[in-house]
């Protein structure tokens, strides 16, 4: 292979003794049982069960009905080998109306899950916040009520004192991003609104609820060992080449998808420059005195999710716009006081979701993390690819998730060749699950699952991953 050109489709390659691989889900997206043990509704039930929010009218009522396969579905992650297992804990099990004395039965379930994984070997990495508020907290403002930042330290301190003594590392929230801009902004994920201002009060509102967060488990938790740290989806933004604009609109968009968190949380401070492009649409008077030390708080890794790359320019208001930002068709746009930034359509391949395949952009991002913050570990908390995989006598043949995985685990490895701290690897998702407005159209397990009887099957990928962590290489 040309020095020059890697095309990331490595064999061979190895990973420390000490590099942890494991699979990440989330709640909604797999649990089911949404009115069972005292859950209370969460604003994804709310947005999935009103006509025209989720493709098909999916919900996850049901989902992969983990909550009643918990054991057995424990026992398919160590027959795979998995070293760490990356959930998520619905806030509305805890607590129904996201405030108040904890429901036992809740927490009892996610007891059960951690101890289950130390059983079998595999370290638990918790996340508080996967994007499933109570819905109650949505009806007094959501995301735009700074209460709700308060609620959510009262929360992961609940959790610190529960769980505390059993979990490996903590992750606040997942990210952010599309909690607030997705949520709040465009409006094609929960609560559905599609205000620019709501948008950027929810911004920093979770950027709160993550250093009020971060405070109140560390209160509440003992463990020395015990890691702890945020998943952001940093965005990897080109530009068009030889086009003048596109400086302008990848400044713009790296304010307001990656330093409008990594700004406050790791610096302590917002962009100038964010402040100054969205002054059309807020002030950020919600910032008070002392927020961002709150928010400004040491983490022990940065977890990374990473799927593919952005290509932007300035849109010159004549000429038609190229495509949408990869997240569907909006009413709202995500992007506040830029909405004049244009998405270009990128060169393939893509996967199901119409992501081009870049596994570039993976090394590119986790390099320029390792520049702005050198002393900083990272993890990559989520990587993976949907294709629309069919089961065929039992089997699996998922070519492409594998040529997938390959050559996202050779950027990553390239990047720690180059000396980027990188602590592990959490591949999305470990079975084929709710994908958010996709409903259940889009698959992205290394296990199938067949949504009429819910029978799980190991698709080609996963053998694949779990013959990688046993040897600690790339395999053939
Ligand atoms: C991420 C989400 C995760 C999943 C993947 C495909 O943005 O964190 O829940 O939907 O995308």
């Amino acid at each position: 292979m040309n020095e020059g050109t890697p095309d990331y489709r490595d064999s061979g390659l190895e990973f420390p003794a000490d590099f942890v691989f494991g699979s990440a889900t989330a709640a909604y997206q797999i649990e089911g049982a949404v009115r069972q043990d005292g859950r209370g509704p969460s604003i994804w039930d709310t947005f999935s069960h009103t006509p025209g929010r989720v493709l098909h009218g999916h919900t996850g009522d049901v989902a992969d009905d983990h909550y009643h396969r918990l054991d057995s579905d424990l026992d398919l992650m160590k027959r795979m080998g998995l070293e760490s297992y990356r959930f998520s804990i619905a806030w509305p099990r805890i607590q129904a109306l996201g405030s108040g004395a904890v429901n036992p039965k809740g927490l009892a379930f996610y007891s059960r899950l951690v101890d289950g994984l130390l059983a079998r070997g595999i370290a638990p990495i918790a996340t508080l916040y996967h994007w499933d508020l109570p819905q109650a907290l949505e009806d007094r403002g959501g995301w735009t009520n700074r209460d709700t930042s308060h609620r959510f330290a009262e929360y992961a301190h609940h959790m610190g004192e529960a769980l505390g003594d059993r979990v490996a590392m903590w992750t606040t929230l997942n990210e952010p991003w599309c909690s607030a801009y997705l949520g709040y902004g465009s409006g094609v994920h929960a609560p559905g609104i599609t205000s620019g201002r709501a948008a950027l009060t929810a911004v920093h509102h979770l950027n709160l609820a993550h250093g009020l967060g971060l405070s109140a488990l560390r209160d509440a938790v003992a463990r020395p060992a015990t890691q702890y740290s945020a998943t952001l989806n940093l965005h990897v933004i080109r530009g068009v080449e030889d086009d003048e604009s596109s400086p302008e609109a990848i400044r713009r968009i790296d304010a307001l998808a990656n330093r409008a968190f990594t700004g406050p949380m790791l610096r302590g401070a917002y962009p100038d420059d964010l402040i100054a492009d969205t002054a059309s649409v807020t002030d950020w008077r919600f910032v008070r005195p002392g927020d961002l030390e709150l928010i400004n708080q040491p983490i022990d890794v940065l977890g990374v999710n990473y799927y593919s790359t952005v290509t932007v320019r300035m849109w010159d208001g004549r000429t038609p716009r190229a495509t949408a930002d990869g997240h569907g068709e909006a009413a709202g746009s995500p992007w506040p006081g830029s909405t004049t930034v244009d998405f270009v359509q990128q060169p393939g391949p893509y996967t199901d979701m119409g992501w081009n395949i870049a596994p570039d952009g993976l090394e590119e991002l986790l390099l320029s993390l390792r520049e702005k913050f050198p002393t900083l570990p990272l993890m990559i908390t989520e990587n993976g690819a949907a294709f629309p995989d069919e089961v065929v006598e039992g089997r699996v043949h998922d070519e492409r998730r594998i040529d997938y995985l390959r050559r996202h685990l050779t950027a990553a490895h390239r990047a720690m060749q180059q000396g980027v701290d990188l602590r592990g690897y959490q591949v999305w998702s470990l079975m084929d699950n709710f994908e958010w407005a996709y409903g259940y159209t889009k698959r992205f397990g290394i296990v199938h699952v067949d949504y009429d009887s819910l029978e799980r099957t190991v698709k080609d990928s996963g053998h694949w991953y779990g013959e990688l962590i046993r040897g600690r290489r790339i395999p053939e």
